[in-house]
């Protein structure tokens, strides 16, 4: 009795979300998600289990917002899921975070090439372990045809790295007379950016209840909405995604622009 009634729960729920799912597709749809998974640790803690399991579990998340990112039509997914100053933390817990791509694409990517998901990463790759690299330059082969959402890990990231390498590269254009001063402008500098073949990101999520950005795509996010919840990252789930999408939805932007003009 009780599991009959705890089934006809999930379908319930599943269906409540295929409806809103289906509204969503219908509205305006972010081209780049971006989202920074925060709230791994305080998961682990409320369950009394080590650091580890929360990011294990996170993985898991990963792949649920995967899928209903696809199945939104999202273009791009990018996810914060190393940043150039996580490896302050405990050696132990930087060889778990580690291997969790490794473990990821292992088990998930025959499903990822079976949704034409295609992966990519942002990061400085020389700081990677090579089994790490390894792991992710693998699934980016065997997704490079694929042309459906694109899931882009950023790993070893932070966005400053990112701004120092792009001005010194413009300063040696600009040294070696490739291009005058002049020529320096906001599309030379996304040209060089890691993330220059891809759109700016609409809408970016962060969990957790931390409201900051956290040297996350500081020049990428310039006119992007924001979207914080108080959701642990091992507890977002598709109800949060679909939560987070019609919240941006409901917003005018407006790029400077005066009120009822999208501008450009
Ligand atoms: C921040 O939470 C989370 C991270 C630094 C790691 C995020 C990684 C994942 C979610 C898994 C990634 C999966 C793949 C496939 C690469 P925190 O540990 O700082 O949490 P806390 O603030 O509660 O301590």
């Amino acid at each position: 009795m009780l599991e009959k009634l705890l089934r006809k729960k999930t379908l319930e729920m599943d269906s409540s979300i295929s409806d809103r799912l289906t509204k969503v597709k219908n509205g305006d749809i972010p081209s780049h998600v971006a989202i920074i998974m925060d709230g791994n640790g305080r998961w682990a803690k409320q369950r009394s289990l080590p650091r580890f399991a929360g990011h294990h579990e996170g993985m898991k998340t990963v792949r649920k917002i995967t899928r209903i990112a696809n199945d939104i039509g999202i273009s791009v997914l990018t996810l914060y899921a190393f940043s150039t100053e996580n490896w302050k933390r405990p050696k132990m817990e930087i060889d778990f975070l580690m291997k969790l791509p490794g473990e990821f694409l292992t088990t998930y990517l025959p499903e990822l090439i079976e949704q034409n998901v295609k992966v990519e990463m942002i990061g400085n790759t020389d700081g990677l372990p090579v089994h790490t690299k390894e792991a992710i330059s693998r699934a980016m082969h065997e997704t490079a045809q694929n042309d459906g959402l694109i899931l882009n890990f950023a790993m070893n990231y932070g966005s400053r790295l990112e701004i120092v390498e792009t001005v010194k590269e413009i300063a040696r254009l600009a040294i070696a007379n490739e291009i005058a001063i002049e020529d320096i402008d906001d599309a030379l500098i996304d040209a060089h950016l890691m993330t220059a073949h891809l759109p700016e990101p609409d809408l970016l999520i962060r969990t957790s209840g931390e409201v900051r950005l956290s040297n996350f795509m500081l020049w990428q996010l310039a006119y992007s909405e924001f979207s914080f919840t108080e959701v642990l990252w091992p507890d977002f789930d598709e109800a949060c995604m679909l939560n987070a999408i019609e919240e941006y939805q409901m917003r005018n932007r407006r790029f400077g622009n005066v009120e009822g003009d999208k501008g450009s």
